[in-house]
């Protein structure tokens, strides 16, 4: 446990995971390190995507007096999947990432993502989770008990997850741990409870999920005797959208030179003498180091070519990681009809469909402002992404008018859903581990990509993060440790980057041979 809940730094707590965990069958490896280069006093930084692993990236350059960079976003504005729409009659509603997750208690580790919402003044409000009204098919039906169950499930694979982690044993799927656990729903009404603790949080099912990183990434984050922040979520009402944390941090020390805006990468070259970006309008920038802050969605797909391709045990890692899809689908009304809960569950004969509700027409958020959303996710996301707007908002009415069967649902003023999955920059909203996925490949999606002893290519973002996949703190302390051993390479002017494993290998083969032997025995 102490171990794996250390960050990851260098070679030697590397070494030593791949002792305990492989009983030291990978062979892990360093890029070359034998040539001599002098140090380079002012190199080029192309940094990659302007959201929160962008900007703090280039924050973290700035206070180390490195200025010769560049951020090249694609969009006209910087903050990534932090992302603002104006919707019905001038509301500021958050599309992509909404809450600061796990705050500070006291004096222990605070969230830096909180520490920019204070910072910044950016107004959020305690989002109580336990705020519920349960529907299904037959309108109001009080199943709270049920939605309780589930979280003591959540709590119990958790625990499964920890046992399993301090044994090391074999990592398994999140479903199978919930019928390790006995919790295995069968009626609507367990499946929706299920979904509102499990798929809500992770955008993906407990069978697509790792049980161990689940339970590893839970508590990092939310649990403060595992060195979690708290376990409070705050959603963000700021009207000038929640992105204000990024795009106000920018505009303490970033010069309008060091930022590209509307400019999408397509190609990244690269070789022992440098870097060499080009862009959709065939325009080349080149530089000495990239980073790149991708999300894992985009290095999964062909929107960005690397040149020359990127070494196979790169390759396997960026696919091995699974993308999910977040969907926020916003309905607004001219007036309330709906809970006065801040949240409600409905329990579709389908798992997964319209499920999770909120009302930002509330007192504690935005009140009288008439707007409800929905949330889907993974498959069911892809699914409606796929259909015609005024399908979806039919199907989500039809599911609004069992709910409420007493009610003459109105119709609404204003309908909007984000396509997270279908966009080119993005291709999903963020990342889960899935259970085929190793720490070997994690180390690997991390690591940097070298040429002939000069590591040129840096990655960073949520999906890089051990401890806090998924999260805008993850992107955050990336930035930060990525970017700090980007320059320690730069100062020394040769370097070994953030190590990988050239293979990820099974402890024992899959082969027949193998398998004809231990029948014999
Ligand atoms: C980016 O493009 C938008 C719209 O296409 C335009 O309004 C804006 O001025 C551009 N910004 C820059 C910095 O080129
Ligand atoms: C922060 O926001 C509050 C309420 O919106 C306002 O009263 C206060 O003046 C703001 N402080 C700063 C430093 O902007
Ligand atoms: C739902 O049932 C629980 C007991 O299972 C009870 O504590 C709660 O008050 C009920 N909620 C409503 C809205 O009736
Ligand atoms: C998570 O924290 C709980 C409670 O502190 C602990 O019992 C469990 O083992 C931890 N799980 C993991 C995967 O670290
Ligand atoms: C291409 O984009 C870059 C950066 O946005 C800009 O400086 C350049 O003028 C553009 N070139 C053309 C041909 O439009
Ligand atoms: C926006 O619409 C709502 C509901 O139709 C209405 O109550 C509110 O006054 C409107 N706000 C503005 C600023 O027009």
């Amino acid at each position: 446990m102490a171990a794996l809940s250390s960050t990851l730094r260098g070679l030697a707590l590397l070494t030593l995971c791949l002792v305990s965990l492989s009983a030291g069958v990978q062979a892990f490896s360093q890029s070359d390190t034998a040539s001599g280069d002098s140090v380079q006093s002012n190199p080029r930084v192309l940094i990659l995507g302007g959201g929160v692993a962008g900007i703090i990236a280039a924050r973290t350059l700035h206070q180390n007096g490195l200025e010769n960079f560049l951020i090249i976003e694609a969009r006209d504005e910087i903050g990534g999947r932090l992302r603002s729409h104006t919707f019905g009659n001038g509301t500021t509603i958050e599309l992509g990432a909404n809450w600061v997750q796990g705050t500070q208690v006291g004096h222990g580790p605070s969230n830096p993502i909180w520490d920019l919402a204070r910072k910044h003044n950016v107004s959020t409000v305690f989002n109580d989770y336990s705020s519920i009204t349960t529907y299904d098919g037959a309108g109001l039906v009080n199943y709270t008990n049920i939605v309780d169950d589930a979280t003591d499930n959540l709590d119990k694979i958790t625990e499964l997850a920890g046992e399993r982690v301090t044994s090391n044993l074999i990592d398994l799927n999140a479903r199978a741990g919930y019928s390790l656990v006995g919790a295995k729903p069968q009626s609507s009404h367990a499946k929706a409870a299920e979904y509102w603790n499990f798929d809500w949080e992770y955008g993906d099912t407990p069978s697509g999920s790792s049980l161990i990183a689940a339970g590893l990434n839970n508590n990092f984050t939310f649990d403060t005797d595992q060195g979690g922040f708290s376990d409070e979520n705050r959603l963000s009402i700021d009207q000038r959208g929640f992105k204000t944390i990024i795009t106000e941090e920018a505009n303490g020390f970033l010069r309008p030179s060091q930022l590209l805006l509307n400019s999408t990468v397509k190609r990244i070259k690269y070789s022992h003498s440098g870097v060499q970006v080009t862009l959709a309008n065939g325009t080349s920038i080149t530089g000495d180091y990239v980073l790149c802050t991708f999300s894992l969605g985009v290095l999964q797909n062909d929107d960005v070519i690397f040149d020359p391709v990127l070494p196979d045990w790169k390759m396997e890692a960026i696919q091995s990681m699974t993308m999910t899809t977040y969907t926020k689908i916003f309905l607004q009304f001219p007036h309330k009809f709906w809970f006065n809960t801040e949240m409600g569950l409905y329990a579709d004969d389908e798992r997964g469909r319209y499920p999770v509700w909120q009302s930002l027409d509330h007192p504690k958020f935005l009140d009288g402002s008439g707007i409800l959303f929905a949330t889907v996710t993974g498959q069911y996301s892809e699914r409606i992404e796929a259909l015609p707007d005024r399908q979806v908002q039919s199907e989500v009415m039809d599911i609004l008018r069992s709910m409420f069967p007493d009610t003459n649902v109105p119709s609404p003023s204003d309908f909007f859903f984000p396509r997270w999955h279908s966009d080119p920059l993005y291709r999903g909203s963020y990342s889960n581990w899935p259970a085929s996925f190793t720490r070997e490949h994690h180390d690997n999606l991390r690591a940097s990509v070298g040429v002939g002893g000069r590591e040129r290519l840096w990655f960073a973002g949520e999906a890089t993060s051990f401890k806090y996949f998924g999260f805008l703190h993850g992107a955050y302390t990336e930035a930060v440790s990525v970017t700090q051993e980007m320059i320690r390479c730069i100062r020394r002017g040769q370097c070994t980057g953030l190590g990988h494993f050239d293979e990820v290998r099974n402890v024992r083969p899959y082969d027949t041979i193998w398998i004809r032997g231990a029948r014999r025995r």
